[in-house]
């Protein structure tokens, strides 16, 4: 049977109709996974950054790394779109957009990138990669490449005039063709109102309730986060106490001699 997958338009199809699902992964498990429960949007996160390569933010991730999950990641899933980050200072110059960005179309098979901002640097970039026919995810609010010039992990658009400032980013980046747009920790009135205004839907990541769609991080979500855990995440699953528990089970039953005893709870026969 042909399995249908998300696009860009099929999700822009939804806005006003049917909230939009979106989970990040970062290897092959966790894309089936997600893929298979139903997420229209798969996001291979530069979060795979602190989430699973152990740096301090997404700053370290490189274009290589982008590229090696972002393989993973596609191969697992059939039919949730699957975006993938451009990583910090990909967007440094069109060329160097595209050049990245083209990898992760033609190395990864991902079916569209994101990237954060809209200064004029990537501004210009958006504009190259959708005149290549590469579909863009925006991102605005805080976007976490800009850590350090935030002065932290804030929320962004407080104030009337910075709420204006994102309003007029978004619809910049809706002139210039970015198909979906991530609204990341702005206060949820903002994001009402840059959702009704534009035509595009808006995915928010600690946003409020009035976006088009929510995106979480996989591990977040799951409760296999080891380091710090924003606020906007929702915990399903306490995976990190359960995946210990049977680790243990596992360490105990070799220890005591019943690793091979087929009576024992949890064994699962493997032939
Ligand atoms: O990298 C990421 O996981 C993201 C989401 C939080 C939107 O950009």
């Amino acid at each position: 049977m042909l399995i249908k997958r998300h696009t860009v338009q099929s999700l822009q199809d939804r806005k006003g109709r049917e909230p939009l699902v979106a989970l990040t992964a970062y290897d092959h498990p966790s894309a089936v996974v997600a893929d298979q429960s139903g997420v229209d949007l798969i996001l291979v996160g530069d979060s795979v950054g602190p989430v699973v390569l152990g740096h301090v933010n997404t700053l370290p991730v490189t274009e290589d790394d982008m590229v090696h999950h972002a393989r993973a990641v596609a191969r697992g899933a059939h039919r949730a779109l699957v975006v993938a980050d451009l990583p910090f200072m990909a967007d440094r110059s069109r060329d160097r957009a595209l050049e990245v960005a083209g990898r992760l179309m033609k190395e990864a098979l991902v079916q569209a990138v994101k990237l954060e901002g809209a200064n004029p640097p990537q501004i210009a970039a958006i504009e190259a990669l959708v005149h290549h026919g590469i579909p863009v995810v925006g991102h605005l609010g805080f976007t976490p490449q800009h850590l350090h010039q935030f002065g932290g992990f804030k929320v962004q658009g407080k104030t009337p005039e910075a709420a204006d400032r994102i309003l007029e980013q978004a619809r910049r980046l809706e002139q210039t063709g970015v198909g979906l747009l991530v609204l990341e920790l702005v206060p949820e009135d903002l994001a009402a109102r840059v959702t009704s205004e534009l035509a595009i839907p808006t995915i928010g990541i600690g946003a409020g309730p009035h976006c088009d769609g929510q995106i979480q991080v996989f591990h977040d979500l799951l409760g296999l986060h080891v380091g710090h855990v924003p606020r906007h995440a929702r915990r399903y699953l306490d995976g990190g106490n359960l995946f210990s528990q049977a680790i243990a089970r596992y360490a105990r039953d070799v220890r005591n001699g019943t690793f091979f005893d087929t009576e024992a709870p949890g064994y699962v026969r493997q032939d």
